[in-house]
């Protein structure tokens, strides 16, 4: 963000945009929202948004685009083979990231499975600086096992390290070492770390991880979804690239890895995914999956407005102004709560505010989902829905025990150029009151449970009537407020 000072305000972020299309927003009762969250299983993923007011779920699919963006998508070309549009895209992608292949695929996800598919085998280890949930899925799905390389202080939550995304480079070498290159068939790079609370790594990192994979032999894959963010984080935190421009941090991350992809949905606030590269036999091993699980070479799978809306997006990621947005509302929601007492992850990162579930709610054990509660507490108390990123979002072992979330996160995402600032403080407003309140928060229970990705349409129900009773609460506090 640009750096404009107040002259009596103190910091506080400023949009430097001008909203042109509104979407009106819901805000209905407490007692409406008491019956929603239990009608969806005290699951967020299942509210339905005339419920929802402000809807930090997810910053996926849910960004708001450019004038330039919407123009050019009447410019897209329908055509089943051959389109314009995709022309336009790979050009966009080999100007920005730096790489002439480009394989479309309709999301990040899809991108992992065409990977997965191609690279991972029985018996195969893939390091990474931490998992992603649809990552672990399919990399298990096709024999594989993921080993986190995450360093000593990745997952201290309250902390002022810069680039907790980083990867643990003794680690990585001492894996290698256990588990020998050949069955190491690529290292994966997650740009802002989702899991950890979007947290980058640093371009020195991946210089490191970089040279340990040129030592061995081994394939870099990079995640790019959060690339923009990481990219900005870098110029604001590393040292030796304060001065360079977006566009050379970009390519410096690209140029380091043999294969990118990303989801799209984030990477270029439109909808869709891609994998690129400059390698010739890694593009020819993974093209015939296209047309198979996603669509024509041309397309895959994505509409082609949304491709024109991705090429012109992805260059707009190289704009200061639009890239910094969700990052310095962050910044100001992580920091208001982190002065006032609330457990959060810092220093704030990208992608939405981390409250630390498993402190804010420390009464409620690990096994009663501290991180589902809080969602679901803060989604009653203020119509509020953001994402539970703990055990719920875990897989159980073979015993059918719970694997325990190395972290209870709540996270409040931040999607791109939506929300104000009055919309960011009355999200605060009521985490404040629940924070006063948290000894009501009580656990939750799994009724229903899918056995991949159980987080996405898994049920739960509360261990007691602590809904009711925290209802019952806010109404003697806000009276008839909604
Ligand atoms: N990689 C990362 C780092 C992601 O954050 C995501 C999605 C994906 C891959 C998968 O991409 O959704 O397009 O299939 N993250 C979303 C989120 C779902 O809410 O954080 P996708």
């Amino acid at each position: 963000m640009a750096n404009i000072k107040f002259y009596k305000q103190g910091e506080m972020p400023l949009e430097l945009h001008k909203v042109r299309v509104v979407q009106k927003l819901h805000l209905v009762p407490i007692n409406r929202r008491l019956e929603a969250i239990e009608e969806a299983g005290f699951n967020t993923f299942r509210l339905n948004t005339k419920d929802v007011f402000l809807d930090m779920l997810t910053d996926s699919g849910v960004n708001a685009m450019s004038d330039n963006q919407v123009a050019a998508m009447f410019q897209a070309d329908d055509a089943y083979a051959g389109s314009q549009s995709f022309f336009r895209l790979q050009k966009a992608v080999e100007d920005v990231l730096g790489k002439k292949f480009l394989l479309p695929v309709h999301q990040g996800r899809a991108a992992e499975n065409v990977i997965c598919r191609t690279f991972v085998k029985k018996g195969s280890v893939i390091p990474t600086n931490y998992h992603f949930t649809t990552t672990l899925a399919h990399v298990m799905e096709n024999g594989g096992v993921i080993e986190e390389l995450y360093h000593d202080r990745a997952l201290v939550l309250h902390s002022d390290h810069p680039f907790k995304g980083n990867m643990d480079i003794d680690k990585l070498e001492a894996c290698i070492q256990k588990h020998g290159a050949e069955n190491i068939p690529f290292v994966r790079m997650e740009a802002s770390t989702n899991l950890i609370g979007g947290q980058p790594f640093s371009i020195r990192n991946m210089m490191d991880v970089r040279g340990v994979c040129d030592k061995y032999g081994i394939m870099l894959v990079l995640d790019a979804s959060l690339l923009g963010e990481n990219a900005y984080l870098v110029m604001k935190r590393e040292e030796a690239w304060k001065e360079n421009s977006m566009a050379d941090i970009l390519k410096m991350m690209t140029n380091l890895a043999d294969l990118v992809y990303f989801s799209a949905r984030k990477l270029s606030s439109s909808r869709g995914g891609g994998i690129c590269t400059n390698r010739r036999d890694l593009y020819m091993k993974m093209e015939a999956l296209i047309p198979l699980f996603e669509g024509f070479l041309t397309y895959g799978g994505i509409s082609v407005r949304e491709i024109e809306a991705m090429a012109v997006g992805l260059y707009e990621t190289l704009d200061e102004t639009m890239i910094s947005q969700s990052p310095s509302f962050i910044k100001y929601m992580v920091d208001t709560l982190d002065k006032a007492g609330v457990p959060v992850i810092t220093p704030a990162g990208v992608l939405g505010a981390h409250i630390d579930a498993g402190t804010f709610c420390a009464h409620i054990p690990q096994c009663e989902y501290p991180a589902g509660a809080l969602a679901a507490a803060l989604y009653l108390v203020s119509g509020v829905r953001a994402m539970e990123r703990g055990t719920v979002s875990s897989i159980r072992d073979e015993n059918g025990n719970d694997v325990l979330a190395d972290a209870e996160l709540l996270r409040l995402a931040i999607p791109r150029r939506v929300f104000t600032l009055s919309q960011i403080n009355y999200a605060i407003d009521r985490i404040l009151w629940l924070y006063d309140n948290r000894e009501m928060i009580g656990g939750l229970r799994f009724t229903y449970e899918p056995p991949v990705l159980r987080f996405f349409m898994g049920g739960l129900e509360a261990t007691s009537d602590w809904p009711e009773r925290l209802v019952a609460k806010f109404r003697k506090d806000f009276g008839d407020s909604l």
